[in-house]
């Protein structure tokens, strides 16, 4: 199977090819074409992502990208008497109005290529910045309809968990999960843990109640300072100064909501906190490395606290950690340690270059769909963004 995927959910544009081989029970996965290209220059200014840029950044590179993956793929064969007819272009017209220029901009890159050997299109349909999943999706059912190829949804979350199935290889099999498993979604719009009893089904057992980690990291690296994103320059000071090993600190900061009976998060008044302890005040370097270790010691605590207690709550033989966050050294150290007095329980992060946003996990999270649901490759129905999707 070759699934053409899709993501467009926040600030990373990427349009991947994959092609999964093998039995069901044993599958291997080879990513013939990966293009990304990522906004964080573009927002930086903004210190965060800035929806309509972003939507304006989607529309104008998500063509070319899917042009360059599939011609990674050898997938694009040109056939000069293939023209898109009159009729099929006032179709995509009407399809992609909201998305301007995307429609010139497919014509002229698709209009001499024959149907590509797709068995399906997949995109991120939620959740995320609405405008900017518009993008992907109307693009998505703009091809679809163009080549007649069946256009799959994908949870943008349920592709995070999947990210921890393979390397970025050729040929790689799919690791197996055991069941039941317990996820620890960690990323710049999301903080859940999610418990599986099976493949497929998610029952989530809390959540943040106000910022989401990547969130609370970019938030607090600006305030002191650091561009954007904040999270990869908070850990490096942090590390820095653990290093160091520097005894005491001025600065301490709390663990909200460490000893709450839920498995809830909040992280605004341990960013309100830093931002109280640090207005008025010039800080020097030393201050910054402090400040940014006391801050991940904090959200580490509260992170691994509530990670165990679901785990003793809810045993499970697999924890997952994904999202954008996962890719922080010190949290993994910590959760991996944690591990270790679950005997039964194996660990997976995905490796650093999918932790952040991709489309390669969108293409394996369809394939575990599709592979659950056949039928998905016949629906008809209207593809809709949904920003606040959940499990
Ligand atoms: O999953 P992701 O790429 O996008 C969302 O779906 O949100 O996550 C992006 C988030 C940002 O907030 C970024 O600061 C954070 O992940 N991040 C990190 C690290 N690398 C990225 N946070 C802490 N430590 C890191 N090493
Ligand atoms: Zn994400």
């Amino acid at each position: 199977m070759i699934i053409l995927s899709i993501e467009t959910s926040c600030d990373e544009t990427a349009a991947s090819v994959v092609k999964i081989t093998g039995s069901p029970a044993s599958p291997s996965i080879s990513v013939l074409g990966n293009a990304l290209f990522s906004q964080i220059k573009i927002h930086e200014e903004f210190g965060g992502v800035f929806p309509a840029l972003a939507k304006r950044e989607h529309v104008k590179n998500l063509p070319p990208l899917l042009h360059k993956a599939l011609q990674d793929a050898k997938l694009l064969k040109v056939s000069k008497e293939i023209q898109i007819s009159s009729a099929q272009k006032k179709k995509l017209d009407t399809t992609l109005n909201r998305e301007q220029g995307a429609a010139d901009a497919l014509y002229s890159l698709f209009s001499n290529i024959k149907k590509p050997a797709l068995d399906a299109i997949a995109v991120t349909r939620g959740p995320g910045l609405e405008p900017a999943l518009w993008v992907g999706i109307n693009i998505a059912v703009a091809l679809g309809k163009l080549w007649g190829i069946p256009v799959v949804p994908v949870n943008h979350m349920e592709g995070h968990i999947f990210s921890v199935l393979f390397a970025k290889t050729k040929n790689l099999k799919l690791k197996t999960l055991n069941f039941p498993l317990l996820s620890l979604l960690i990323s710049g719009g999301h903080t859940e843990l999610v418990h599986s009893k099976k493949k497929l089904q998610y029952n989530t057992l809390g959540q943040t109640r106000d910022d989401a980690l990547g969130e609370a990291y970019d938030k607090v690296a600006r305030m002191i300072g650091l561009p954007y994103p904040g999270g990869p320059e908070i850990a490096r000071l942090a590390d820095t100064n653990r290093k160091k090993k520097t005894p005491s600190t001025r600065w301490s900061f709390p663990r909200p909501m460490l000893y709450s009976k839920d498995f809830d998060f909040s992280f605004s008044g341990l960013k309100t906190s830093v931002l109280y302890a640090t207005q008025n005040k010039t800080l020097t370097d030393a201050d910054r490395e402090e400040i940014a270790k006391e801050f991940e010691d904090a959200v580490t605590d509260v992170i691994v606290r509530k990670t165990r207690k679901a785990l003793e709550k809810f045993p499970s033989k697999t924890l997952i950690v994904a999202g954008g966050v996962a890719a922080n050294k010190h949290i993994k150290k910590n959760i991996e340690k944690l591990a270790k007095n679950f005997p039964e329980l194996k660990v997976f992060f995905p490796s650093k270059e999918l932790s952040t946003d991709n489309s390669v996990m969108i293409g394996i999270a369809a394939f575990e769909r599709i592979k659950s649901d056949p039928k998905l490759l016949k629906q008809k129905a209207a593809l809709k963004a949904d920003g606040n999707l959940h499990f």
